[in-house]
């Protein structure tokens, strides 16, 4: 790995992609293990299933919980009106989040791998813990649009240390629904902060109103095993899988463990128990 380098285009730019970062064997275990636990789940009175009182409060309260564990978010209307999947698990969903690094083995290793121990020294993160981790499925003609938004919306520090690594599974394409993002774009402030509120719930605050725009934005398509840096203020956001293939990414996000890390974060973690790379 060229560090020097990498580290300076890192800064110019806001993101780096990386070809051929993990093995096409490395990615297809990933995947093969995500099918695996969605397809085990019992999503019996999962907040996503059809409720007639409650439904955003109750589906509200589950993501706040996944930070610590291995949660399963559906797509949209996965579920018919009596409470029944239209199809397998796996195809009803949209992602699978927020500490399968921690709690899973194979996301673990995939983590913490040799090269990503390489890169994250490249970049300077000796003080950094992985805080998140989540597998994409952006399914076949199912997987919708991600807005545009700031990774460090969700992952607010002051000073601002968010960082995430977007690895390819599967070729994102357009047709599939690649990543969009703006070379050199997060010389930009933070636009919204997602917490908690007092009360219990979520709310999104505003800290710039300047809005997002996709001018200068360029697709990120990459190969299976690439791995896309990303600078937690760079705008970026996907299209639709209009396309007959899925585009699986399995994405970590990291945090400087120094920084301050306020309490009403959506995602609670003990800092201190946290693993680095
Ligand atoms: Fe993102």
């Amino acid at each position: 790995m060229q560090t020097n380098h990498l580290y300076r285009q890192y800064q110019q730019q806001g993101y780096l992609v990386l070809e051929n970062f993990n093995t096409v064997a490395a990615c297809d275990a990933l995947m093969q293990r995500g099918e695996i636990l969605a397809n085990a789940y019992n999503f019996d009175g999962h907040p996503s299933v059809f409720q007639t009182t409650n439904q955003e409060a109750t589906s509200t309260d589950y993501f706040l919980d996944s930070g610590s564990n291995i949660s399963f978010f559906f797509e949209k209307d996965a579920f018919d009106a009596a409470g029944k999947l239209k199809t397998d698990p796996f195809h009803s969903m949209n992602k699978i989040g927020h500490a399968l690094h921690d709690l899973d083995p194979l996301f673990d290793a995939f983590s913490r791998s040799p090269q990503m121990k390489e890169l994250a020294a490249a970049l300077g993160l000796d003080n950094y813990v992985i805080i998140q981790s989540m597998l994409i499925l952006k399914h076949a003609r199912v997987g919708g649009v991600v807005d545009i938004h700031q990774d460090a919306t969700f992952l607010y520090t002051e000073p601002g240390s968010c960082i995430g690594f977007w690895f390819a599974l599967e070729d994102a394409t357009i047709a599939n629904g690649c990543l969009w993002a703006k070379p050199g774009g997060h010389h930009t402030n933070l636009r919204t902060w997602f917490r908690r509120k007092a009360g219990g719930g979520a709310e999104t605050i505003v800290l710039d109103k300047e809005p997002f725009s996709m001018e200068g934005m360029i697709p990120l398509e990459v190969k299976k095993g690439s791995c896309v840096v990303l600078h937690g203020l760079l705008p970026h956001c996907s299209m639709p899988n209009t396309s007959g293939r899925s585009r699986q990414a399995y994405a970590i996000h990291c945090i400087d463990r120094t920084a301050h890390y306020p309490e009403a974060n959506w995602l609670r973690r003990e800092l201190s128990s946290l693993k680095g790379f």
